[in-house]
């Protein structure tokens, strides 16, 4: 495990309240802060529920024995911590590489705050600068969503399981596109309108004006970005 994202999990876990129930993201980062999450509880440091936004969120708050509930339970989270794919210079995200985005952007949007947890491999000044922008799309709808990206001069790609022959198949039974922009995006809150407003595109992985914090790790310590 990289020390940069160990520095970036060691300090979104001083932001953990002692006891309430917060939001578990996804991904490599988040499953270095579940682990000192866990140690946390463990030593009753704090009495935290979690909402998990994945399978694998999921699955790591069983490892790590961190008491689990649901948004039926909790509507309202304290904070959710999560991980990213990209952060620009607002502090707009792209998510989504782990196939998780529309659970994360559900739990997101029910949290009082967002804390990201990234290296700084993860920061650009505009979204799809590096990284592709996944889409979940209905698997009815496919071919009609295909068409319409086409028409906006998007090259969009089914994404392919590993391991498994044919698409991924998201935790919520969809496929994932990945979007490739002919350039960086100047304008992602129009970008995530447009998307959304194709009927199939069950969420985008475009998370816009949703974060508080963005604690960037490095190899020899940390630094925090805010709004
Ligand atoms: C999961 O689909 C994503 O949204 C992750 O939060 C994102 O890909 C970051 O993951 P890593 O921490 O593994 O880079």
């Amino acid at each position: 495990m990289s020390d940069a994202k160990l520095n970036a999990a060691k300090s979104a876990t001083e932001l953990i309240p002692k006891s309430g129930a917060i939001g578990l993201g996804s991904g490599s980062t988040v499953a270095v802060f579940a682990e000192e999450l866990g140690k946390r509880i463990a030593a009753k440091k704090v009495n935290i529920r979690v909402v998990p936004s994945s399978y694998q969120a999921y699955q790591l708050a069983l490892e790590f024995k961190i008491p689990l509930t649901n948004l039926d339970l909790d509507p309202e989270l304290e904070m959710t911590i999560d991980g990213a794919d990209e952060v620009d210079k607002d502090l707009n995200l792209t998510k989504g590489g782990g196939g998780a985005l529309f659970q994360e952007k559900v739990v997101a949007s029910a949290s009082k705050k967002l804390i990201i947890i990234v290296d700084e491999s993860k920061i650009v000044d505009k979204l799809a600068s590096r990284f592709e922008i996944p889409i979940e799309v209905l698997p009815f709808s496919l071919g009609v969503v295909l068409r319409k990206i086409q028409a906006m001069g998007i090259a969009p790609t089914v994404r392919q399981a590993q391991k498994k022959m044919g698409p991924v198949v998201t935790d919520n039974g969809n496929f994932i596109l990945d979007l490739k922009f002919p350039e960086p995006i100047n304008d992602p809150a129009k970008v995530e309108i447009d998307l959304k407003m194709i009927p199939g595109v069950v969420e985008t992985g475009l998370f816009i004006g949703m974060t508080d914090e963005v604690h960037v790790g490095k190899e020899d310590g940390v630094y925090i970005l805010k709004k």
